[in-house]
């Protein structure tokens, strides 16, 4: 698992843990990483591996998937969750952030699939992978261009991966969680007026405020491997997302335009 140091990672590696899984637990915060890794061992999970990886750099993914299959022959499951919020319009985000959102939210995914689908598809017993998408993946709002480009990307990937995997036994996922409270806002890249001073705080506060826990969004990842979902929203505003742009993509249309609360 990548991005295992917090948040949505350290709660799903805690879930499968709490399952019996043995777990590699991965991420750039190698202090992070290693918390998780105690979480489990005193909730009496087995002893998760730790391993620092960059996801945006590929041969940072290699070097981690050959540790890693120098003691098993495959992974059963990949999760590829390591990401990065970019907020800002289009004109106030600057190359380096898009590049850097790609790099993380975009590649990580991919490289991570390079690494160890080949070794899932040759050991030929199935398996699965789960990428951490978004509701943004649904509706791209003008605050958050580069972050919903990666996210629609993930989730186009995810598609196209579930379509060529199935041959394999190997299913694939996509998780939209919707507005979770982790440290994301806290570490995001703000640009133009979402860089304002004191609007990250309203943001951070607003998150908590809806104090939907990433434990819940564990569970309802583990629910969607049992049951080989292709996307799975997961709190009420993803789902809401998933089905308004379906079904009254005016509507969304009409809300995206709006100012967000958290600049007035
Ligand atoms: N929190 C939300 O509201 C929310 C909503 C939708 C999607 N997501 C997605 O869920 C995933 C997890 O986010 P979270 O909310 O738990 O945030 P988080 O900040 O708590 O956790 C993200 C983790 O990814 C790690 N990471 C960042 N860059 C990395 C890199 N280059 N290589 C390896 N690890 C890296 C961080 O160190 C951190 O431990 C992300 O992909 C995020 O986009 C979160």
């Amino acid at each position: 698992m990548t991005g295992a140091g917090s948040g949505i990672g350290r709660a799903t590696a805690l879930a499968f843990a709490a399952e019996g899984a043995h777990l590699w637990l991965s991420d750039v915060n190698d202090e992070g990483n290693r918390e998780t890794a105690g979480l489990i061992s005193r909730a009496g999970g087995h002893q998760a591996r730790t391993l620092h990886c960059d996801v945006a750099d590929e041969a940072s993914v290699r070097a981690m998937a050959e540790e890693v299959h120098a003691e098993i022959p495959a992974l059963d499951i990949l999760m590829n969750n390591a990401g990065i919020g970019v907020a800002g319009r289009f004109l106030d985000t600057t190359l380096g952030s898009w590049r850097k959102v790609m790099d993380i939210n975009l590649m990580g995914v991919v490289h991570g699939c390079h690494a160890f689908l080949p070794k899932m598809v040759a050991r030929g017993q199935g398996g699965h992978v789960i990428n951490t998408a978004s509701a943004a993946a649904f509706v791209a709002t003008p605050d958050m261009p580069a972050y919903a480009t990666s996210k629609f990307a993930v989730q186009g990937f995810t598609e196209a991966l579930r379509a060529d995997m199935a041959g394999h036994g190997i299913g694939v996922t996509a998780v939209c969680p919707g507005i979770i409270n982790t440290p994301i806002v806290a570490n995001s890249i703000m640009e133009g007026q979402m860089g304002d001073e004191g609007v990250k705080d309203k943001v951070v506060r607003f998150y908590q405020k809806r104090n939907y826990t990433a434990e819940r969004v564990a569970d309802k990842i583990l629910s969607a491997v049992r049951r080989n979902r292709a996307v799975q929203p997961v709190s009420p505003e993803a789902w809401f997302m998933y089905y308004a742009k379906r079904f009254t993509p005016r509507l969304i249309a009409r809300l995206t335009r709006r100012e967000l609360p958290f600049l007035k």
